[in-house]
């Protein structure tokens, strides 16, 4: 299965793509993760990606490119993958259409998460994140047992550097400007899954599972 995991900052990609993951035994690929990862390594490819992050715009295309490529030539790939947060622009994704068609691989779909903007800016604000294993949590929605501990490996939490008001403005309006056009892209193609994403995440999960098969037949 090849799923593409849509829709903007805070509306909840992460989280489903977590359960999804779990429920099919599929890799997620977030791109936005794999910068994190290499911001925190202090890799080349950090220290670049590192500044338009924390700003919250886009990290240039090519850039992104070579690294999903890279990253869904890996063995655990074969049986399928979730993409979240690529494609991001139309250069994206028809550079992503060509690259599948290349090794023989169909998106099954994409799925667009829809959250209104009051929604997304309180998700985004009261977002942590561990600092040790990447979970997240929601202050409010979805917190810890312990506040500022990871229920999981114990980590502390954190908030995102893009999660602070001036960069979450700009990743809305970069959202709106470079990557809301991608919607149309996949609708010509009847990729589209469109999912109301103003509610729980387990009623959320409920309708992801209503639009993707049964994980017996994937
Ligand atoms: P990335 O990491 O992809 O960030 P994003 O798209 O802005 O998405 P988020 O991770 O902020 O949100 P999400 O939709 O995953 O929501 P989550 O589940 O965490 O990208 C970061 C940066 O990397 C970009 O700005 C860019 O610079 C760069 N980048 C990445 N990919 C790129 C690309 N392809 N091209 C160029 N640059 C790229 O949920 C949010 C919060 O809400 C959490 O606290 C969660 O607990 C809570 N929550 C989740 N669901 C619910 C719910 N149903 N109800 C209440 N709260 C909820």
């Amino acid at each position: 299965m090849v799923y593409v995991l849509f829709g903007p900052p805070g509306a909840g990609k992460g989280t489903q793509g977590a359960r999804i993951a779990a429920q099919y035994g599929v890799p997620t690929i977030s791109t936005g993760a794999i910068f994190r990862d290499n911001v925190a390594a202090g890799t080349p490819l950090g220290l670049v990606a590192k500044d338009y992050m924390s700003r919250g715009q886009l990290v240039p295309d090519e850039i992104v490119v070579q690294l999903v490529k890279d990253r869904i030539s890996e063995p655990d790939c074969a049986a399928g993958f979730l993409l979240d947060g690529f494609p991001r622009t139309i250069n994206q994704a028809e550079i992503l259409e060509v690259m599948l068609g290349e090794a023989g691989i169909a998106i099954d779909g994409v799925l667009d998460f829809e959250v209104g903007e009051d929604e997304l800016v309180k998700r985004l604000s009261g977002r942590r994140t561990c600092s040790k294993c990447g979970a997240t949590y929601h202050i409010v929605a979805v917190p810890p047992r312990q506040a500022g501990v990871c229920d999981q490996c114990g980590g502390a939490l954190e908030q995102r550097a893009d999660d602070m008001p001036e960069a979450i403005r700009t990743r809305l309006h970069e959202y709106q400007a470079k990557t809301a056009p991608v919607l149309a892209f996949y609708r010509e193609r009847g990729l589209l899954r469109e999912i109301d994403a103003n509610a729980s995440p387990d009623e959320i999960f409920a309708k992801v599972l209503a639009v993707l098969p049964t994980a017996a037949a994937v």
